[in-house]
């Protein structure tokens, strides 16, 4: 199976959603390294840090979307939570033993490929005006700090 490489068809063109969306290719490139290890326990601490951080992702990018009145925010956090759901259901699988390791990388990278080009794009230009009319200054630092603890 080959890396998972960031291509310029994944940008939305928001600087802080595409900077949330490389990190998630990183933790999906950790996780291929350590299968390849057939490291159980590293490919268990990356499958835990990377559920973590994309919970913590769609959970700012579904505040950036209602902030600027994106008007398809209930489906898009629909697909976020089906997204979460599977993602669970695959932890509880590889909790009991099963080898779902390889099935769930490429999976990974197809559902994000999809997500980020069809639902993601689908936002850009309404959460880009409003970044760029930048109302309320202070509210992406502290969203960011207030969610990611770093901002
Ligand atoms: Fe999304």
């Amino acid at each position: 199976m080959f890396y998972f490489v960031w291509e310029s068809s994944l940008e939305t063109g928001i600087d802080i959603i595409d900077t949330q969306h490389r990190r998630i290719v990183d933790y999906i490139n950790q996780l291929h390294v350590a299968i390849s290890d057939k490291d159980r326990n590293e490919v268990e601490r990356i499958l835990n840090q990377m559920i973590d951080y994309t919970i913590t992702h769609f959970t700012f990018e579904e505040s950036l979307m209602e902030k600027a009145g994106y008007a398809h925010v209930g489906a898009h956090k629909a697909v976020h939570e089906a997204f979460t759901n599977r993602i669970a259901s695959y932890k509880q699988r590889f909790d009991n033993g099963e080898d779902i390791a390889k099935k769930l990388l490429s999976d990974l990278r197809i559902w994000l490929t999809n997500h980020i080009k069809h639902e993601d794009g689908d936002y850009s230009g309404v959460v880009k005006e409003h970044l760029r009319r930048d109302i309320d200054k202070g509210w992406l630092s502290k969203t960011l700090g207030r969610l990611f603890g770093n901002a």
